[in-house]
Protein backbone atom coordinates (compact mmCIF):
# COMPACT_ATOMS: atom_id res chain seq x y z
CA UNK A 1 0.00 0.00 0.00
CA UNK A 2 1.27 3.31 -0.87
CA UNK A 3 1.89 5.87 2.16
CA UNK A 4 0.90 9.29 2.71
CA UNK A 5 4.28 10.39 0.64
CA UNK A 6 3.76 8.93 -2.65
CA UNK A 7 0.43 9.72 -2.40
CA UNK A 8 0.18 13.51 -2.02
CA UNK A 9 4.11 14.27 -2.10
CA UNK A 10 3.29 15.85 1.47
CA UNK A 11 7.49 15.58 1.92
CA UNK A 12 7.88 17.18 -1.30
CA UNK A 13 9.50 13.99 -2.70
CA UNK A 14 7.76 13.84 -6.01
CA UNK A 15 9.95 15.87 -7.69
CA UNK A 16 13.18 15.89 -6.06
CA UNK A 17 16.79 14.24 -7.69
CA UNK A 18 18.25 11.97 -5.44
CA UNK A 19 21.05 9.61 -5.68
CA UNK A 20 18.99 6.40 -6.45
CA UNK A 21 16.90 7.75 -8.95
CA UNK A 22 15.89 9.74 -11.57
CA UNK A 23 13.29 12.47 -10.69
CA UNK A 24 9.96 12.21 -12.24
CA UNK A 25 9.31 14.22 -15.01
CA UNK A 26 5.86 15.64 -14.84
CA UNK A 27 3.84 18.50 -16.63
CA UNK A 28 1.92 20.85 -14.62
CA UNK A 29 -1.08 20.40 -15.74
CA UNK A 30 -2.54 16.86 -16.97
CA UNK A 31 -6.36 15.88 -17.34
CA UNK A 32 -6.73 16.26 -13.53
CA UNK A 33 -9.60 14.15 -12.72
CA UNK A 34 -8.36 11.47 -14.97
CA UNK A 35 -5.14 11.85 -13.14
CA UNK A 36 -7.10 11.88 -9.56
CA UNK A 37 -8.84 8.67 -11.05
CA UNK A 38 -5.82 6.58 -11.57
CA UNK A 39 -3.78 8.13 -8.67
CA UNK A 40 -6.81 7.42 -6.01
CA UNK A 41 -6.72 3.39 -7.61
CA UNK A 42 -3.11 2.95 -6.55
CA UNK A 43 -3.66 4.50 -3.60
CA UNK A 44 -6.96 2.43 -2.39
CA UNK A 45 -5.78 -1.10 -3.60
CA UNK A 46 -2.33 -2.99 -2.80
CA UNK A 47 -1.23 -2.73 -6.43
CA UNK A 48 -0.61 -6.64 -6.69
CA UNK A 49 -4.54 -7.07 -6.23
CA UNK A 50 -4.98 -4.77 -9.18
CA UNK A 51 -6.27 -6.65 -11.96
CA UNK A 52 -4.33 -6.17 -14.63
CA UNK A 53 -1.14 -6.62 -12.61
CA UNK A 54 0.95 -9.60 -13.47
CA UNK A 55 3.73 -11.28 -11.54
CA UNK A 56 5.81 -11.81 -14.72
CA UNK A 57 4.17 -9.96 -18.28
CA UNK A 58 5.14 -13.34 -20.11
CA UNK A 59 3.19 -12.75 -23.25
CA UNK A 60 4.55 -9.35 -23.84
CA UNK A 61 8.46 -10.59 -23.01
CA UNK A 62 7.73 -13.35 -25.75
CA UNK A 63 7.24 -10.84 -28.24
CA UNK A 64 9.88 -8.95 -27.10
CA UNK A 65 12.21 -12.29 -27.08
CA UNK A 66 11.40 -12.56 -31.24
CA UNK A 67 12.32 -9.05 -31.93
CA UNK A 68 16.33 -9.11 -31.05
CA UNK A 69 16.43 -5.82 -30.22
CA UNK A 70 19.96 -3.84 -29.27
CA UNK A 71 20.15 -3.91 -25.50
CA UNK A 72 20.43 0.45 -26.01
CA UNK A 73 17.06 -0.10 -28.09
CA UNK A 74 14.66 3.01 -27.00
CA UNK A 75 11.72 1.04 -25.09
CA UNK A 76 8.56 2.75 -23.98
CA UNK A 77 6.39 1.47 -21.40
CA UNK A 78 2.95 3.13 -22.31
CA UNK A 79 0.86 3.59 -19.04
CA UNK A 80 3.28 1.60 -17.36
CA UNK A 81 1.13 1.49 -14.23
CA UNK A 82 3.10 -0.56 -11.32
CA UNK A 83 3.72 -2.94 -14.47
CA UNK A 84 6.88 -5.95 -13.52
CA UNK A 85 7.53 -5.32 -17.12
CA UNK A 86 10.08 -2.83 -16.66
CA UNK A 87 11.67 -5.20 -13.71
CA UNK A 88 12.14 -7.49 -16.36
CA UNK A 89 13.49 -5.42 -19.04
CA UNK A 90 16.45 -4.44 -16.62
CA UNK A 91 17.27 -8.21 -15.74
CA UNK A 92 17.36 -8.18 -19.63
CA UNK A 93 20.29 -5.52 -19.80
CA UNK A 94 17.97 -3.30 -21.58
CA UNK A 95 19.54 0.13 -21.10
CA UNK A 96 17.28 2.46 -22.47
CA UNK A 97 13.93 2.24 -21.27
CA UNK A 98 11.04 4.82 -20.67
CA UNK A 99 7.75 4.67 -18.36
CA UNK A 100 4.88 6.47 -18.86
CA UNK A 101 1.38 7.33 -17.46
CA UNK A 102 -1.14 9.24 -16.53
CA UNK A 103 -0.73 8.40 -12.52
CA UNK A 104 2.34 9.68 -10.56
CA UNK A 105 1.16 7.75 -7.89
CA UNK A 106 1.30 4.58 -9.90
CA UNK A 107 4.89 5.67 -10.65
CA UNK A 108 6.19 6.44 -7.94
CA UNK A 109 5.10 2.73 -6.75
CA UNK A 110 6.86 1.46 -9.49
CA UNK A 111 9.92 3.66 -8.87
CA UNK A 112 9.79 2.64 -5.26
CA UNK A 113 9.90 -1.38 -5.95
CA UNK A 114 12.68 -0.82 -8.26
CA UNK A 115 14.88 0.77 -5.44
CA UNK A 116 18.20 2.03 -6.95
CA UNK A 117 17.76 0.90 -10.51
CA UNK A 118 14.79 3.40 -10.85
CA UNK A 119 17.97 5.76 -11.91
CA UNK A 120 18.01 3.67 -14.82
CA UNK A 121 14.28 4.64 -16.00
CA UNK A 122 13.01 7.38 -17.78
CA UNK A 123 9.43 8.76 -15.93
CA UNK A 124 7.34 10.94 -17.95
CA UNK A 125 4.04 11.72 -15.96
CA UNK A 126 1.63 12.61 -18.97
CA UNK A 127 -1.88 12.26 -20.99
CA UNK A 128 -2.02 10.28 -23.99
CA UNK A 129 -4.77 11.72 -24.97
CA UNK A 130 -3.51 14.91 -24.68
CA UNK A 131 0.16 14.55 -24.61
CA UNK A 132 2.86 17.39 -24.40
CA UNK A 133 5.78 15.89 -22.60
CA UNK A 134 5.48 12.83 -25.10
CA UNK A 135 5.72 14.98 -28.04
CA UNK A 136 9.42 15.91 -27.18
CA UNK A 137 10.84 12.63 -26.35
CA UNK A 138 13.46 10.44 -28.66
CA UNK A 139 11.75 8.15 -30.92
CA UNK A 140 11.59 4.60 -29.72
CA UNK A 141 12.60 1.30 -31.38
CA UNK A 142 9.80 -0.86 -29.71
CA UNK A 143 6.14 1.10 -27.93
CA UNK A 144 4.71 -1.23 -25.38
CA UNK A 145 1.48 -0.69 -24.28
CA UNK A 146 -0.85 -3.09 -22.36
CA UNK A 147 -3.77 -2.25 -21.24
CA UNK A 148 -4.29 0.76 -21.86
CA UNK A 149 -5.69 1.82 -25.44
CA UNK A 150 -8.62 0.04 -25.47
CA UNK A 151 -9.51 3.20 -22.22
CA UNK A 152 -9.72 5.18 -24.98
CA UNK A 153 -13.44 4.91 -26.61
CA UNK A 154 -13.77 8.68 -27.73
CA UNK A 155 -12.19 8.80 -31.48
CA UNK A 156 -10.84 11.75 -31.30
CA UNK A 157 -8.85 10.28 -28.18
CA UNK A 158 -7.90 7.16 -30.46
CA UNK A 159 -6.67 9.47 -33.08
CA UNK A 160 -4.31 11.65 -30.84
CA UNK A 161 -2.96 8.36 -29.52
CA UNK A 162 -2.65 6.47 -32.79
CA UNK A 163 -0.48 10.10 -34.39
CA UNK A 164 1.52 10.69 -31.01
CA UNK A 165 2.96 7.02 -31.70
CA UNK A 166 3.43 7.18 -35.31
CA UNK A 167 5.04 10.27 -34.71
CA UNK A 168 7.15 8.64 -32.16
CA UNK A 169 8.09 4.91 -33.07
CA UNK A 170 10.77 4.66 -35.96
CA UNK A 171 10.69 3.57 -39.23
CA UNK A 172 11.71 -0.50 -38.70
CA UNK A 173 10.47 0.03 -34.71
CA UNK A 174 8.07 -2.20 -33.42
CA UNK A 175 4.58 -1.81 -31.06
CA UNK A 176 3.10 -4.50 -28.94
CA UNK A 177 -0.53 -3.49 -28.32
CA UNK A 178 -2.58 -5.71 -25.95
CA UNK A 179 -6.21 -4.82 -25.17
CA UNK A 180 -8.97 -6.58 -23.95
CA UNK A 181 -10.76 -8.87 -26.95
CA UNK A 182 -14.48 -8.97 -28.15
CA UNK A 183 -15.16 -11.75 -25.62
CA UNK A 184 -13.43 -9.77 -23.07
CA UNK A 185 -14.81 -7.15 -19.87
CA UNK A 186 -16.89 -4.17 -20.96
CA UNK A 187 -15.53 -2.26 -17.90
CA UNK A 188 -11.92 -2.06 -16.57
CA UNK A 189 -11.05 -0.36 -12.98
CA UNK A 190 -15.04 1.07 -13.17
CA UNK A 191 -13.98 3.14 -16.56
CA UNK A 192 -16.00 1.46 -20.37
CA UNK A 193 -13.69 -0.02 -22.55
CA UNK A 194 -13.44 -0.43 -26.37
CA UNK A 195 -12.53 -4.20 -27.22
CA UNK A 196 -10.85 -5.01 -29.96
CA UNK A 197 -10.20 -8.06 -32.14
CA UNK A 198 -7.16 -8.39 -35.04
CA UNK A 199 -8.80 -6.92 -37.86
CA UNK A 200 -10.03 -3.71 -35.70
CA UNK A 201 -6.45 -3.06 -34.29
CA UNK A 202 -4.69 -3.23 -37.87
CA UNK A 203 -7.12 -1.14 -39.35
CA UNK A 204 -6.37 1.37 -36.89
CA UNK A 205 -2.68 1.55 -37.29
CA UNK A 206 -3.15 0.23 -41.09
CA UNK A 207 -2.00 3.62 -42.68
CA UNK A 208 1.94 3.92 -40.80
CA UNK A 209 1.96 -0.42 -39.42
CA UNK A 210 2.07 -3.70 -40.54
CA UNK A 211 0.57 -6.37 -38.74
CA UNK A 212 3.26 -9.31 -37.75
CA UNK A 213 2.32 -11.24 -35.12
CA UNK A 214 -1.22 -11.58 -33.18
CA UNK A 215 -3.41 -14.36 -30.78
CA UNK A 216 -5.52 -13.77 -28.33
CA UNK A 217 -4.55 -15.02 -24.79
CA UNK A 218 -7.19 -15.60 -21.88
CA UNK A 219 -5.16 -13.67 -18.47
CA UNK A 220 -6.05 -14.56 -14.70
CA UNK A 221 -6.16 -12.27 -12.82
CA UNK A 222 -4.65 -12.07 -9.08
CA UNK A 223 -8.56 -12.82 -7.62
CA UNK A 224 -8.71 -15.98 -10.02
CA UNK A 225 -11.07 -14.38 -12.58
CA UNK A 226 -10.10 -14.18 -16.13
CA UNK A 227 -9.98 -11.49 -18.25
CA UNK A 228 -9.55 -12.78 -22.64
CA UNK A 229 -6.93 -10.01 -24.16
CA UNK A 230 -5.98 -9.44 -28.00
CA UNK A 231 -1.85 -9.23 -28.48
CA UNK A 232 -0.49 -7.56 -31.57
CA UNK A 233 2.48 -6.78 -32.64
CA UNK A 234 2.83 -4.69 -35.14
CA UNK A 235 6.23 -3.02 -37.42
CA UNK A 236 6.81 0.62 -38.55
CA UNK A 237 6.48 0.88 -42.41
C1 LIG B 1 -5.11 -1.29 -16.62
S1 LIG B 1 -3.71 -0.36 -16.22
C2 LIG B 1 -2.41 -1.22 -17.09
C3 LIG B 1 -1.05 -0.95 -16.48
C4 LIG B 1 0.11 -1.70 -17.18
N1 LIG B 1 0.17 -1.40 -18.59
C5 LIG B 1 0.02 -3.18 -16.95
O1 LIG B 1 -0.20 -3.93 -17.90
O2 LIG B 1 0.22 -3.59 -15.79
C6 LIG B 1 -3.96 1.08 -17.24
C7 LIG B 1 -2.92 2.17 -17.02
O3 LIG B 1 -3.13 3.21 -17.97
C8 LIG B 1 -2.95 4.46 -17.34
N2 LIG B 1 -3.72 5.45 -18.11
C9 LIG B 1 -5.07 5.51 -18.25
N3 LIG B 1 -5.42 6.55 -19.03
C10 LIG B 1 -4.26 7.17 -19.39
C11 LIG B 1 -3.96 8.31 -20.19
N4 LIG B 1 -4.92 9.04 -20.75
N5 LIG B 1 -2.67 8.65 -20.34
C12 LIG B 1 -1.68 7.93 -19.77
N6 LIG B 1 -1.90 6.84 -19.00
C13 LIG B 1 -3.18 6.46 -18.81
C14 LIG B 1 -3.48 4.23 -15.93
O4 LIG B 1 -2.99 5.15 -15.00
C15 LIG B 1 -3.02 2.81 -15.65
O5 LIG B 1 -1.77 2.76 -15.01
Amino acid sequence: MANSCETNGSCGCNNTTTASSKPLITKTKVNEDLQDYWDTIYTVVDYEKNGWYEKVPEKTLALIEQLNLAKDAHIINIGAGTTTLVDELLIRSFTNISATDISETALNLLKERLQDKANQIDWIVDDLTQPTLLKNIDSVNLWIDRAVFHFFTEPKDQEQYIKLLSDKVLTGGYVILATFNLNGATKCSGLPVRRYNELMLKEKLKDNFDLIDSFNYTYTMPSGDTRPYIYTLFKRK
